[in-house]
């Protein structure tokens, strides 16, 4: 049994400019980790809620791409608001944030994932 409660994976890879499927890295990925990490120690949940920096989570349309764990619950996030509303919403209140889950046509390699109809 894990000692956290949560794990929540921000995808940070940087690819080169050229590669046509783009990077979490160059659309705010390590700010957007750095602030879950901040925010989560601020509000108490350090050593229960761990933000971790994850490399390519092949959701890369979708970046920054974020998974919390044991839920699996996928999320597209755009801004360190983004991450405070699933800090808010996600970690203190248990509710899936839905307006910014990947959508469902997504390709997802499992049908335990949580995506918008
Ligand atoms: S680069 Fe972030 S999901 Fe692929």
């Amino acid at each position: 049994m894990s000692k956290y409660k949560q794990h929540i994976f921000i995808c940070t890879n940087k690819r080169p400019d050229t590669d046509e499927r783009g990077c979490c890295a160059d659309k705010g990925a390590s700010t957007i980790r750095d602030y879950f990490k901040k925010i989560l120690y601020a509000r108490g949940h350090k050593g229960k809620v761990r933000a971790n920096q994850a490399g390519c989570l092949d959701a890369c349309a979708f970046g920054v791409a974020v998974v919390v764990y044991p839920e699996a619950t996928w999320y597209s996030l755009q801004s360190e608001a983004d991450a405070l509303e699933v800090i808010e919403k996600h970690v203190e209140q248990g509710e899936i944030v839905t307006h910014l889950l990947i959508p469902r046509s997504w390709a997802c390699p499992s049908n335990t994932l949580k995506h918008v109809e």
